[in-house]
C-alpha cells in the first residue's frame, strides 16, 4: 500500500491550546507547509482562552487545516511516512481533537502514529532554521504555561535543570498586561508598548529561589506590579503604562538571561537556544544576542512565527521520534500534564 520512500515526510498536527495547526515536514528540518488557524480573535473578548470554545473551534477547523497543509505541500496522505500529533501538555479538550484526528488518519491510511510532547516541539523549532544545530545544548523554554531551563542531551533526551515555582513567564506577561489595561494576548502587547517606555523608570524585584539557582519565580514580580498600580491609584498619580510595561519586561528578561547564561557556563556548553511564545519577544532576543556574544556562546532562536504554537515544530520533533522508533497505538490519549521526557 505505502511504498518505501527515501524522504521521510511527517504530517504533523497541533491543537493543545488556541491554535489549530497542521504541517508537512520533510526529513525533519524542511517545512513544506505550516498552516495555522489562530483563535486569538475569538478569545480576546473574554480576556483569555476559554477551553470549551477552543475545543469546539478545533473540531470545526481541524480537517480543513490538515487538508490545506497537504495541499500547500502538494502531497497526499499516501505520500506521508507517519502522522505526528501533540498529546500533551495542554487543554484536555483541545488536545483530544488533534489526537482523535491523528488516530483516525492513522487508522484509515495505515500510517504510523507518533505522539509528541508539546514542549519537545517548541525546543525542536530551533532545528528548522538552524540547520547546523545539533545537541547537546541548553534551551530556555518560555511559553504561556512553561518556564523551563533544559539541557538537550540528544534528540528527544532532556534534563530539566530549572523550572518556575509559580507563574510561567508568558502567564506573567498576560496577567500584567491585563492589569495595565492592554488586554489579551498580553505578551505581544507588552513587547510593543515597552518600546515607548523607560525600562529603568520603576525598579521591580528580580526573584531568586534559594537553593535552586536555575529555578524561576514570577508571582512576586506580578504582585509588585499590582502593588505599584494600587499605590499610584491611592495617591491619585497617573500611571505611565509604557514605563510599567518596559520596567516589568526588563525585570523578567534580566532573570531569564542571568539564569540561562549561568547554566550554559556551568554545564560547559557553547550553544544556547530559546523556545516558546515568549521567545518571540524582541527585547528578550536582543538581550540574549548581546549577552551570548559577550560570553562567546552561539545563540539560536526560531523566527517569531515558529516560537508561538505551530505544527511544523511538532513535525520536526515527530521526525526524531520516528527515527528513534517511537510508535503509539490507538489507545494514545490526551495527557494534559505530560512531563517533558516522559513517554506514555
Ligand atoms: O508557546 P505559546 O504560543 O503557547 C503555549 O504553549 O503556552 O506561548 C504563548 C505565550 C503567551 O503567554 C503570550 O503572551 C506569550 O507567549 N508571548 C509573548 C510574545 N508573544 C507571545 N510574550 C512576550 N513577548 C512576545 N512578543
Ligand atoms: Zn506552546
Amino acid at each position: 500500500m505505502l511504498d518505501r520512500k527515501e524522504d521521510i515526510l511527517i504530517l504533523a498536527i497541533e491543537s493543545s491550546c488556541d491554535e489549530t495547526a497542521a504541517s508537512v515536514v520533510r526529513n525533519g528540518r524542511e517545512v513544506l507547509s505550516n498552516v495555522i488557524y489562530s483563535q486569538i480573535a475569538l478569545h480576546t473578548v473574554y480576556g483569555g482562552v476559554v477551553p470549551e470554545i477552543a475545543s469546539r473551534k478545533h473540531i470545526e477547523k481541524i480537517n480543513q487545516v490538515i487538508e490545506q497543509a497537504l495541499a500547500v505541500a502538494d502531497k497526499s496522505f499516501g505520500d506521508m511516512t507517519a502522522v505526528a500529533v501533540t498529546y500533551g501538555p495542554g487543554l484536555v479538550g483541545a488536545l483530544l481533537v488533534g489526537v482523535s484526528a491523528a488516530k483516525a488518519i492513522s487508522f484509515a491510511t495505515g500510517l504510523p502514529l507518533i505522539g509528541v510532547h508539546h514542549i519537545e516541539g517548541h525546543i525542536s523549532a530551533n532545528f528548522i532554521e538552524n540547520k547546523d544545530l545539533e545537541p547537546p545544548f541548553v534551551c530556555l523554554v518560555v511559553s504561556g504555561g512553561h518556564s523551563h531551563l533544559v539541557v538537550v542531551k540528544d534528540y528527544g533526551e532532556y534534563e530539566i535543570i530549572g523550572r518556575t515555582r509559580d507563574d510561567a513567564a508568558g502567564e506573567a506577561f498576560d496577567k500584567v498586561a491585563r492589569a495595565i489595561g492592554l488586554g489579551y494576548p498580553g505578551g505581544p502587547k507588552i513587547d510593543k508598548v515597552s518600546k515607548e517606555g523607560n525600562q529603568d523608570a520603576i525598579h521591580f524585584p528580580r526573584a531568586k529561589v534559594v537553593g535552586a539557582e536555575y529555578d524561576f519565580s514570577f508571582s512576586g514580580l506580578k504582585s509588585a506590579v499590582l502593588n505599584y498600580l494600587n499605590s499610584c491609584e491611592m495617591k491619585g498619580e497617573a500611571v505611565n503604562t509604557a514605563d510599567v510595561a518596559a520596567s516589568f519586561q526588563k525585570a523578567v528578561i534580566d532573570v531569564l538571561v542571568e539564569h540561562s547564561v549561568h547554566a550554559v557556563k556551568q554545564y560547559g556548553f557553547d550553544k544556547f537556544a530559546i523556545a516558546g511564545g515568549v521567545a518571540s519577544n524582541s527585547s528578550l532576543r536582543a538581550a540574549f544576542e548581546e549577552e551570548c556574544r559577550k560570553n562567546k556562546i552561539h545563540f539560536y532562536h526560531p523566527s517569531p512565527a515558529l516560537c508561538t504554537d505551530n505544527a511544523a515544530m511538532i513535525g520536526t520533533a515527530g521526525y526524531y521520534e520516528y527515527l528513534k522508533g517511537t510508535r503509539h497505538g490507538f489507545d494514545l490519549n490526551a495527557v494534559p500534564n505530560l512531563r517533558l521526557g516522559e513517554r506514555l
